[in-house]
Formats: C-alpha cells, structure tokens, sequence
C-alpha cells in the first residue's frame, strides 16, 4: 500500500453554505476497524461522522461508498473548546484515508477556521478540508486518538437522505448488565444488513455512567448530555434506559435548540 502525505490546502470559502445539514453519525467503541465501522452507503451525501476518545492508541474508522468519479469531500472539525481547541496538532487525532486501490492519505491540519453551527448552537474550527476525485468502490477511515479528544469528520456535500449500514459482526455491546437479551441480533448471512438497537440494549444502559434513551423511534447515547443540559442533569437520568418521547417532545416540541443537541448524540434507529 502506498503511503502519501499530502497537505491539505487551506480553502477560503467564506461564504459558502456551510455544513450544518451534515447527518450525524456516531462512531461506537466497536469500530475499530474500517470493516467494522459503518458504511456511508453514498458517500457524496453530507454525513458528519463524530469520534470519541478517551485515551491514545484507541482507532475508530468507518467506510464511505463511491462511484467512478464521484467528488470526493471531507473535512476535518473539532469543537471550539477544551481540551482540543488548546491540542497541538501532533496531540488530535489523526485521520488516514484509503482508497478501494489502496492508496493511503493522511490528512494534514492545514487550517484553524472558525465555524458556528446554529442548527445545535456549537462552535468548530476547521482543521482540514480533502477534495479528490473518487475511484469507484469503498474509502477506509481511520481515525487513532492521541489523547482524550473527540473529533468531527464531515463527508459528502449533497444535502438529502443517507444511508447508513452496520456489517453483519456483533454490533456494541452494552457495557452494563450482560443479559444475553441485552446482546445484538447478529446476522445470519456474512452480507452487509441493517442493523437497529434493540430495546434490551437501552434498557441495559440506564445509569447516568451509561445513558442511552429512544426518542422518537431513534436510540441516543445522552450520557455525555446529562452534565450539559440547561435544564439541569435530573431529567436527562430520567430519560437513561427509556423511552423518553414524551418528555422529550412535552417539554421541548421540535424546538430547534434542543433537537439540534439532541442530533449530536444519536447513535441509530431502534429495531422495528
Ligand atoms: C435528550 C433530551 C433533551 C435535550 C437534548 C434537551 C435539550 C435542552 C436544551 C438545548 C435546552 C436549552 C434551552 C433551549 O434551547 O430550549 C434545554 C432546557 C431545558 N430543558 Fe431540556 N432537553 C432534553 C430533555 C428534557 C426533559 C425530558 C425535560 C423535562 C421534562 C427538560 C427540561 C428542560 C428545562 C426545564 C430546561 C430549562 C429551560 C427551559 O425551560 O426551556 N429537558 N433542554
């Protein structure tokens, strides 16, 4: 596999839409590798892939599909705030993109463009934007922590619809309660299928150290939101292990503040 580093030019484009319509997607301790890692099934679709670390050494990657020639997009974000506002580069985590050839970028921060998201009221900076023309078939990326940091990755520009898959391989497992309910219905065929959560998943992850909650048909992990939230950390433990619709929606509506921060933590659909 060739190696190439290839520095990022820092693109001024100011005044362009920027990219707040990105669909979230939240890597899971479970992605370790490209072909564990969800697949952006069109990758020229907006998707903004979160990675969250706790300590160096830790890899989470997922893939993105191409056509033939297809824009290649991505854009490297962090938050606006401690710790990875005051990181070095050599401290963030890095990104290594690889194509279905097998040629290998690591991208290089090249940029520190500051960019305010209204949809959920969050500062980024930009750290890096890749442009490339796509060869056709499934991008690898790689993103290995080397401290505690959470990252942003953004791929893709059309604003619509994307899809998401899991690969038929055990799919995260609750760290609390073991119950063999609580464990993910694995696929039968090596194939890529759909996965969702299940409800034994969430029931599993109902302590503020562990929270997930479904909101409207969608399994959250709130437990980074439980210290954050304006209202006070009591009704979002409320919420952990359960179906939280109702006090979601009774007291925020579809309010665009508290949707936009919920969007930040979904994790994926809850199984039908
Ligand atoms: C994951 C679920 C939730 C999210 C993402 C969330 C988000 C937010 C946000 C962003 C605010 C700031 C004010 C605003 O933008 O409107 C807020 C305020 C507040 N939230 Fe929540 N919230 C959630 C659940 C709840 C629940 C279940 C309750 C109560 C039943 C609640 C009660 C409050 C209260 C009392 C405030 C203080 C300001 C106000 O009354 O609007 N929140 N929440």
């Amino acid at each position: 596999m060739r190696k190439l580093l290839i520095p990022i030019l820092a693109l001024a484009f100011i005044g362009i839409t920027p990219a707040y319509a990105h669909q979230p997607v939240e890597l899971l301790n479970t992605d370790t590798t490209a072909a564990r890692g969800p697949l952006l099934v069109d990758g020229t679709i907006s998707f903004a892939v979160r990675a969250a670390f706790n300590k160096p050494g830790e890899k989470k990657a997922f893939r993105a599909g191409f056509a033939q020639g297809d824009p290649l997009s991505v854009e490297y974000l962090i938050f606006d705030r401690k710790p990875e506002n005051t990181m070095r580069a050599a401290q963030l985590p890095s990104l290594v993109i690889t194509s279905p050839k097998g040629t290998s970028v690591t991208i290089k921060f090249s940029e520190r463009t500051k960019f305010y998201e209204p949809y959920s009221g969050v500062n980024y900076l930009y750290l890096a934007r890749y442009k490339a023309v796509a060869e056709a078939g499934e991008y690898s990326f790689v993103v290995t922590a080397k401290r505690k940091a959470a990252v942003t990755i953004a791929v893709g520009q059309r604003e619509e619809p994307g899809e998401v898959l899991r690969g038929a391989k055990p799919t995260p497992t609750p760290t609390v309660a073991a119950a063999p309910t609580a464990s993910p219905t694995p696929s039968a065929t090596p194939s890529v299928t759909k996965v969702g959560y299940t409800m034994a998943q969430v029931r599993a992850n109902n302590s503020a150290s562990k929270c997930w909650s479904v909101i409207d048909g969608n399994v959250y992990d709130l437990t980074n939101w439980i210290d954050s939230h304006p209202g006070g950390p009591g009704y979002i433990q409320g919420l952990c292990g359960n179906d939280g619709s109702s006090a979601f929606s009774s007291k925020h509506g579809n309010r665009s503040g508290p949707v936009g921060q919920l969007n930040r933590y979904r994790l994926g659909p809850l199984e039908k």
